[in-house]
């Protein structure tokens, strides 16, 4: 297990209610990831803001283009804190690569997306004509052939990743510890489940950022998993 398993999702939309997230949460006990949501909202002013707070970043941005870009735009982010970055494994071989060997010139790991949880197994059929078994492990392959550092995979997908892609590492998203019937993520998983299951990270955003007491959500959540 990592020191620092949780990856505290800062899915805000601007610079002020990220400061007040990033002020309950302490570097020493977790990471944070910016994504898609903040870092279209607020650009690298975000990544400045979480790692002058002392936090390391997992950048899961999914970068998905041909081979060049790819490997101009992550070598533009020499300097920053990026510990992990996320790209899709579906953008091929050639991309990965270069994905890959960027990544390692920015000192951060590249980690593989497989198939997005949100897919219906029938969208997948519709646009791969395979089902969802298939296409996953289609993807670890891949990802292994690579020698990607990481995926990023459902929780119900570990036992699978750990069998294909054992030195790699595996960060889950869909935990919850307490079902929420109005919830938007339905194959979940706890997160002492996904831990032992043989999750390296744990990428968690609501059931922390959206408590009414985040730092105690937050504690609750790390003691079920580090004791
Ligand atoms: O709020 P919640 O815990 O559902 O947030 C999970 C985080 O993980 C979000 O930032 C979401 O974008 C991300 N994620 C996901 N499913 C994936 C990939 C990423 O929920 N397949």
């Amino acid at each position: 297990m990592q020191n620092k398993s949780i990856i505290v999702a800062l899915d805000t939309t601007n610079l002020g209610d990220t400061k007040l997230l990033l002020d309950q949460l302490d570097p020493a006990k977790c990471m944070v990831k910016v994504g898609s949501v903040l870092f279209n909202a607020e650009g690298r002013a975000a990544l400045d803001l979480a790692a002058n707070a002392g936090f390391e970043i997992f950048f899961d941005i999914k970068f998905h283009d041909i081979p060049n870009t790819v490997e101009q735009s992550i070598r533009s982010f020499k300097g920053y804190p990026i510990q992990l970055l996320t790209t899709h494994i579906s953008g091929g071989k050639s991309m990965l690569k270069a994905a890959l060997e960027a990544a390692h010139v920015i000192d951060a790991k590249c980690i593989g997306v497989s198939v997005l949880t949100s897919m219906s197994s029938e969208e997948m059929h519709a646009i791969y004509q395979q089902d969802t078994q298939t296409l996953v492990t289609r993807m670890f392959e891949l990802a292994e052939h690579v020698g990607l550092d990481g995926v990023v995979c459902s929780p119900h997908e570990l036992v699978t990743a750990n069998t294909m892609l054992a030195q790699a590492l595996k960060i889950t998203p869909g935990i919850r510890n307490h079902t929420n019937p109005s919830d938007d993520q339905t194959r979940t998983m706890s997160a002492h489940e996904a831990i032992a299951l043989g999750a390296d990270y744990l990428v968690i955003g609501r059931p922390i950022t959206a408590a009414p007491n985040i730092a105690e959500a937050f504690a609750e959540i790390y003691t079920s998993i580090h004791g």
